[in-house]
């Protein structure tokens, strides 16, 4: 069954190996031959009646959120917020005049979102929940429901429902967009570029040797570490940073590569692994020289960067997909990072300590 983990050693291995499928499934679910999303009328009409989207969610769901933030504001044009649900909960933001809110959760049981929905339908708005499990709480509560397809998750650190989640934000943004008669939504070729994503996924896992090579080197023995990037590059390193802390228990902080400078450069020691992540054209020398200005306070610099902006020594080079959609790519070396690590280190990958896998409670 799906919920076998049949001969893999563990959960965390397998569900980073199916993301591939998934890709493939998501895309058949929600998008017909020609492409063009199906994804319900009601659901449309009720987030064009709204004139901003708010996006609350907790852990991995919330990373997956900040992405999905740049595919509504780019293919659909409606502004949009995103929250960790357990602030957002008890120090509501002055909201907009017409409100619709997304609720991102693997599970659907998560407490602080529920929370948040339990205020908003008390205040009488409107809500979607994006969720990997069917009649599901958060489901159940809100109005609509996209489901994630992902198949079981049994891991504790999340790997397919984030890239399931960015990928179902992307359909529904793509819809939305269409709909409005939005330029790039009509643009985006959502269909190929799935296809796209899924062949790349398979590169990179079909490579995880070298991600093992590079854990044991620079990860296994070290106490602190860094991933950088800017935009959406950001954003991946602040899942990518939470995969290595949860099962491996190696401090590491995703950060604005731009905002190191500002203090926390300091923290870089000899060896210190800093990881740039870099898929976006108009940031990629920034970061690159952010890099540098670690390297020359004794970092151990590795990259992550697309074909296309790769220069020779890079490490990681993942396949071109379109700008929007590199963090389904970007992330699958940093999932394995945080596998490799944990496994290195003789630590039970998918049963991390002082964590749930579904947390219940506020
Ligand atoms: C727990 C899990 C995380 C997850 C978070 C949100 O803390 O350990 O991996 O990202 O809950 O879960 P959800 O089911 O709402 O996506």
């Amino acid at each position: 069954s799906d919920a076998d983990k049949g001969t893999y050693p563990y959960y965390m291995l397998k569900e980073i190996d199916e993301q591939p499928n998934v890709m493939r499934k998501l895309s058949s679910k929600y998008l017909n031959s020609d492409g063009k999303p199906v994804v319900d009328n009601d659901l449309l009409d009720a987030i064009k009646q709204s004139d901003r989207l708010y996006i609350v969610a907790a852990g991995t769901s919330y990373h997956a959120g900040l992405v999905g933030k740049n595919l509504f504001e780019k293919l659909a044009q409606v502004p949009t917020e995103v929250h960790v649900a357990s602030e957002f909960a008890y120090n509501m933001p002055l909201l907009a005049d017409k409100p619709f809110f997304i609720f991102l959760s693997q599970s659907g049981e998560t407490a602080d979102s529920r929370e948040v929905l339990v205020n908003i339908n008390r205040l009488g708005y409107k809500s979607l929940t994006i969720t990997n499990v069917e009649n599901s709480t958060l489901s159940r509560e809100s109005n609509y429901t996209l489901l994630l397809h992902a198949g079981p998750e049994i891991s504790v650190a999340s790997t397919k429902a984030y890239t399931a989640q960015i990928t179902v934000e992307a359909i529904l943004a793509k819809a939305l967009g269409e709909s409005d008669n939005v330029e790039a939504a009509q643009n985006f070729n959502l269909k190929q570029q799935l296809g796209l994503v899924a062949t790349g996924m398979q590169a990179i896992v079909d490579e995880k040797e070298t991600i093992n090579e590079l854990s044991k080197k620079y990860f296994v023995n070290a106490n602190r570490s860094f991933y950088i990037g800017r935009g959406i590059d950001y954003f991946v390193s602040l899942e990518s940073s939470l995969k290595l802390k949860e099962i491996s228990y190696i401090l590491a902080e995703g950060f604005a590569s731009g905002e190191l400078k500002h203090g926390t450069i300091a923290l870089i020691e000899k060896g210190t692994p800093v990881i740039g992540i870099i898929t976006q054209s108009n940031t990629a020398g920034l970061t690159r020289s952010n890099l540098e200005e670690t390297m020359a306070r004794g970092a151990k610099t590795i990259t992550i960067t697309t074909e296309s902006l790769a220069k020779d020594n890079d490490d990681i080079v993942i396949p071109d997909v379109d700008e929007l959609l590199t963090p389904l790519l970007s992330v699958i070396p940093a999932q394995l990072l945080a596998y490799y690590t944990s496994l290195n280190k003789g630590l039970d990958v998918d049963h991390p300590r002082n964590l749930a896998k579904s947390v219940t409670v506020q």
